[in-house]
């Protein structure tokens, strides 16, 4: 085991049946006003496709069932707690619209690349471990379509650094916007826009950061970058 599996079986797997109450269906009471206060404001006069989107660390559903009220055609359910993925393999049994979906805490390789015109990541990324976080971001990527955007809900709290996330207020765990800013631009998204928020008593310790992924992505970009580090392999082959 890695130290971030580590990490996530330390850390991802609090967000189950334990606090299917305290948290998931208190939660749900409030999608409503935290989608009309903060997801629609983040997301207005931005070109944004739900047809087929993503709930990314999707909990028990709230977000999902919101997304297809917004209009998307298909949602796919990710998340690592095998609790919430059996939940809503049973909640949503039936339903078309709706795939549910576990990875591993620390990437996406169950989702194919360019899978979705939507991502979308609310109140959950903000306790995740900075390099979990960060190492997500290749991901996103891999799984958006050229054009696609992602809304990503994640903390800016950075006041305590190394400390155990559960320490910090409202669990924020170590992040800022200028850092998820710099990976995000570096992996190849644009950034639309920044919102710092407060969180309840924690002032501007939480960001929406909406990124897209450059319309017409020149896969020969890629591909040239490939040949050039299989050039640079081969000739320190020679050396
Ligand atoms: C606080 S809950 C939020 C759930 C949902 N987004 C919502 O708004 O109701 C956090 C979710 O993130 C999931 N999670 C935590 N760490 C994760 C990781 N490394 N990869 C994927 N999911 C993770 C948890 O299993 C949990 O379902």
């Amino acid at each position: 085991m890695t130290d971030l599996h580590k990490v996530v079986a330390d850390e991802a797997m609090l967000w189950g049946d334990a606090v299917a109450e305290p948290y998931h269906a208190l939660a749900a009471s409030h999608m409503d006003s935290q989608w009309a206060g903060l997801i629609a404001p983040a997301l207005d006069g931005i070109d944004v496709d739900l047809t087929r989107s993503a709930d990314f660390a999707c909990g028990r559903g709230r977000n999902t069932l919101k997304l297809l009220d917004e209009g998307a055609k298909h949602v796919t359910m990710i998340d690592v707690n095998a609790e919430n993925v059996a939940f809503c393999t049973r909640q949503f049994a039936g339903n078309d619209r709706i795939t549910v979906t576990q990875n591993d805490g620390l990437d996406l390789r169950v989702i194919p690349s360019s899978a979705f015109t939507y991502l979308h990541s609310f109140d959950a990324m903000v306790h995740f471990d900075v390099e979990i976080a960060l190492g997500y971001l290749r991901e996103f990527h891999r799984v958006m379509r050229a054009g696609a955007v992602a809304l990503i809900h994640h903390s800016n709290y950075s006041e305590r650094p190394g400390v155990d996330f559960r320490t910090n207020p409202h669990f924020r765990n170590y992040m800022t916007a200028d850092l998820f800013r710099h990976v995000a631009t570096r992996r190849g998204f644009e950034v639309l826009r920044q919102r710092i928020f407060s969180w309840a008593d924690l002032v501007d310790g939480d960001c929406i950061t909406v990124l897209r992924k450059p319309a017409g992505e020149p896969a020969k970009v890629s591909g040239m970058i490939d040949m050039f580090h299989g050039a640079i392999r081969r000739s320190m082959r020679g050396m």
